[in-house]
């Protein structure tokens, strides 16, 4: 296991489509299994291949008791409108309200390479978009309106100076040497 550095925004890939995956190995178990690591100390409750510098097509998701690792996630119904204040772990510190579906069907593929189908509500089904958004180069804050997307980037403005390689690094001597609990679990996808 290890924990990852995360990219954050400006790093090109958060913005490029992945690629499908056409087998579960046991690398991508593997890759799988680090990303649920450097989630978890990055006190996240959703993180996608780009943010990790990776373009198979793969997110992570835990929130409460459901833990989902999620091949080639993709919505087939959605129910709904929702509002839901979001941050990303790609862009630390920043926040908007998003209007999500408020209800999600996903279709996948799990860790063991079986297909698997989730309905989701609340936080599940608004992290599931976030998510699954990441995995075609979108990010919640192309969901603002143009006021409020321009506010949200001035905010990061101010916070990407201590990214200068575009990656959160975690542990002694990295950009974040103490793990990150400060935010309010709905905004940590
Ligand atoms: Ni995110």
């Amino acid at each position: 296991m290890a924990v990852l550095p995360i990219t954050v925004l400006g790093a090109p890939i958060l913005r490029e489509e992945t690629v499908p995956v056409e087998v579960v190995t046991d690398e991508l178990r593997q890759l799988a299994a680090d990303m649920l690591e450097t989630m978890h100390v990055a006190d996240g409750v959703g993180l996608a291949a780009p943010q990790v510098g990776r373009r198979e097509r793969l997110c992570v998701v835990e929130v409460e008791e459901t833990l989902l690792t999620l091949f080639n996630p993709e919505i087939v119904a959605r129910d709904g409108r929702i509002k839901w204040e979001e941050g990303c772990l790609s862009i630390p510190n920043t926040f908007g309200t998003v209007d999500r579906s408020a209800q999600v069907t996903v279709r996948a593929i799990n860790e063991h390479g079986a297909p698997i189908e989730i309905t989701a509500d609340g936080l599940l089904g608004v992290c599931l978009q976030h998510e699954i958004d990441h995995l075609h180069g979108k990010l919640f804050i192309d969901h603002l309106s143009f006021l409020k997307r321009r506010s949200v980037l001035a905010t990061w403005e101010k916070e990407k100076g201590r990214y200068p390689n575009l990656v959160r690094i975690f542990g002694p001597g990295g950009t974040e040497p103490e793990p990150t609990t400060e935010h309010a679990t709905e905004q940590r996808i």
